[in-house]
């Protein structure tokens, strides 16, 4: 790898501790991207806080790879749980990525309504040897996957499974089982699929999801609690010091 490791974040209680982490670290701004550089266990790193959403999480990961020469990208966060089995306080290594922005509805006449069951997935265009292709999913970068595999986790279960991101905020049971089932998520952000998209379009850089399970519908009293994301970054940290 060549170039510093980017932790891509949106809020600030999801990079704090990474950021208290950076020995001799100093601050730069992109308009309103801060991105905090230092070294993690020897190695360079580059935080970037994003703000939410697949807009900025693209900005500030173009920023982090072409401005600050990143060579692997960490998207890094709290995440609901689409799957079942997970709750609170688990982690998924989002080893691939689909996104829940991108769809075309068939014609439906005035006062017949909206079917969101029914929207076909319409891929996202990129480039591939310079022409356009339409991409339904991104995968990561393997090494990066099993270095992280490798990390000890006691805060709960480490799983590698897909992330669904959007800008969107899925509460409807039957909407996050349609997204399970028939696309294979596990739990759904709004950043992972524009880091990977992005990383894709700026020479396949490599990346990886760590994303902590902060809510889950289908528990009642597992209502979002950003506190997990303390434990989110201090397990970045060790996957940090592996890659390093
Ligand atoms: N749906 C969408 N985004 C979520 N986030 C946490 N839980 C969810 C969820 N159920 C993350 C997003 C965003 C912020 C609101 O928290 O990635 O950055």
């Amino acid at each position: 790898r060549v170039g510093p490791i980017a932790v891509i974040g949106a809020l600030e209680e999801e990079i704090d501790l990474v950021n208290a982490a950076l020995c001799d670290r100093r601050t730069e701004w992109a308009g309103e991207y801060r991105f905090d550089f230092g070294t993690i266990a020897g190695t360079d790193v580059v935080v970037a806080h994003s703000f939410m959403g697949m807009a900025n999480s693209a900005a500030a990961t173009a920023l982090a790879v072409a401005r600050f020469g990143a060579g692997a990208v960490l998207s890094i966060g709290t995440a609901g749980a689409h799957n079942p089995a997970l709750h609170t306080g688990d982690i998924v290594l989002g080893s691939r990525t689909v996104n829940d922005n991108s769809h075309m509805t068939a014609h439906r006449d005035r006062g017949s309504g909206s079917d969101v069951g029914a929207w076909e997935v319409m891929g996202n265009e990129v480039g591939v040897c310079g022409s356009p292709e339409l991409r339904i999913e991104f995968f990561c970068d393997a090494g990066m996957l099993a270095a992280a595999q490798a990390v000890p986790y006691g805060g709960g279960r480490l799983v590698v499974g897909t992330v669904a991101s959007g800008d969107v905020w899925n509460k409807e049971i039957d909407r996050i089982d349609a997204l399970h089932r028939g696309r294979g998520s596990d739990c759904e952000d709004m950043e992972t699929f524009s880091v990977a998209q992005t990383c894709w379009q700026l020479g396949r850089v490599p990346w990886l999801g760590v994303r902590i399970v902060s809510n889950s519908e289908h528990f009642p009293d597992e209502v979002f609690d950003v506190s997990v994301a303390q434990k989110c970054q201090a397990f970045a940290l060790d996957v940090i010091a592996a890659l390093a």
